[in-house]
């Protein structure tokens, strides 16, 4: 499994993936708004094991982390926000989600590599230059924490987010999802890392 940053020829596959795991939606354009202005903040997960059949054979995106800054932070402080992270059924609780979401830079936690054998993350740190970048990252963009939103009743991701990465339920917003159903909004504080 290959965890990289996403490229914009990558954006057909992502919106694939996010249609077919999820029924927030968006235009092509959003996309590719997000890989051109905060090109260090969204990743793919490939998997390389599959043939190619031709050397046009796309490589099989698997999952994707969408983030980007808050521009205009209603609270007045810098933040980025997790717009939509999804990972393909076939390929659930293997650690994909985790690692893309702390591939993400906003992530102050050391980089996890996946054990192609195990497939999960065998916890050893990453390159010192990646915690470096991701150190940057944080200053470049002064993000005081990450906020995103989850439904009540999504189980598999509100223990993704509150139980393996630390995030917190700040509050509910009614009728949040264009369904009626309530979201959670939850945040993750940066501040210790300053
Ligand atoms: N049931 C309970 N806990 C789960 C589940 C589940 N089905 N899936 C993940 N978790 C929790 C567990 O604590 C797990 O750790 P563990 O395996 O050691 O117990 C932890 O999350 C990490 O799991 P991963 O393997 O990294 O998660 P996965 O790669 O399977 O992806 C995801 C999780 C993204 C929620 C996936 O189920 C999915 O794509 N669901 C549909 C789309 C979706 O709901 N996306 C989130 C919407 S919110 C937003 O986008 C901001």
């Amino acid at each position: 499994m290959d965890i990289r940053l996403l490229q914009p020829s990558d954006i057909p596959h992502v919106q694939h993936a996010n249609i077919t795991n999820l029924p927030e939606n968006y235009f092509m354009k959003y996309y590719l708004y997000h890989a051109l202005s905060w090109p260090q903040l969204s990743y793919v997960a490939v998997d390389v094991s599959r043939p190619k059949k031709s050397p046009y054979d796309y490589p099989r995106i698997v999952g994707y982390v969408l983030a980007k800054m808050e521009e205009d932070p209603p609270d007045g402080v810098q933040h980025g926000h997790i717009t939509s992270l999804s990972v393909m059924r076939t390929h659930r609780r293997l650690g994909i989600a985790e690692k893309l979401m702390r591939q993400s830079r906003m992530f102050p936690f050391p980089a996890y590599s996946l054990s192609e054998s195990e497939g999960r993350h065998t916890g050893k740190e990453g390159k010192a230059d990646l915690v470096d970048i991701e150190r940057a990252m944080v200053e470049t963009f002064g993000a005081q924490y990450v906020s995103l939103h989850v439904r009540v009743s999504n189980n598999a991701a509100l223990r993704l987010y509150r139980d393996t990465l630390g995030f917190k339920n700040e509050k509910v917003e009614a009728k949040y999802y264009a369904d009626g159903e309530d979201a959670y909004s939850m945040k993750l504080d940066l501040g210790f890392i300053r």
